[in-house]
């Protein structure tokens, strides 16, 4: 299985994802790394990994550019799985038909909670802190036409004594993507996932 992993930061989620293929829990490889910006940490770990990379503003392009060339380097490159890891910005809706089910995305909180248009990032940690809510955690879902809504993968919960900033909490978390990510690449190429009527079941227990 050849993987696009698609970033917009420092590619802690990148990291994780290359030391678990390093480690031989995910039997596939990261053909290429796209960053919506061109400072991007994330782009040097690809780098010192050997991994192409590639850098698409999208601040500068429309949404059916976008596409083209998102879609330009997915075929060139014959990507079968695309992660948007720390990726935050939307994806285009045809890059989302072309590759229905073959997207996956890492979002810091327990979706429904936290989540949908302006809740990405650190945006996500500062409102879970001022909600003062007791358990948080992080999801991997499968990207359809929606803002985190496409069916869910994968969540695992953190809780919070409510003394955390937001950074703390926004750690605490990214601990947790760090697991949930790798893992649910690893049940998707081992084709331990099944999509029943939009509920994701995980055949055997590996979970
Ligand atoms: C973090 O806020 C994480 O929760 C979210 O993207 C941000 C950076 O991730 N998924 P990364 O370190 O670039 O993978």
């Amino acid at each position: 299985v050849r993987i696009a992993v698609m970033i917009s930061g420092g590619g802690s989620n990148l990291q994780a994802l290359m030391d678990a293929i390093d480690s031989g829990q995910i039997p596939a490889e990261i053909a290429l790394v796209i960053s919506s910006d061109k400072k991007a940490y994330g782009l040097d770990r690809a780098k010192k990994r050997g991994i192409p990379v590639d850098c698409l503003p999208e601040k500068e392009m429309s949404e059916d550019l976008l596409s083209e060339e998102i879609l330009r380097r997915l075929h060139a490159f014959s990507i079968d799985l695309v992660l948007l890891a720390g990726y935050l910005k939307k994806i285009p809706e045809k890059v989302v038909k072309v590759y229905e089910e073959g997207i996956i995305n890492v979002h810091p909180s327990l979706i429904p909670a936290f989540s949908g248009k302006g809740f990405y990032g650190e945006k996500v940690h500062r409102a879970v802190h001022e909600r003062g809510v007791k358990i948080t955690g992080a999801t991997v879902h499968f990207v359809n036409e929606g803002m985190d809504e496409g069916p869910i993968i994968l969540q695992e919960s953190v809780s919070l004594t409510g003394l955390e900033t937001p950074e703390e909490i926004g750690k605490k978390v990214l601990e947790v993507e760090h697991r949930i990510l790798p893992k649910a690449v690893e049940l998707f190429v081992k084709n331990k996932l099944k999509n029943q009527q939009g509920r994701i079941l995980v055949k055997g227990d590996e979970v």
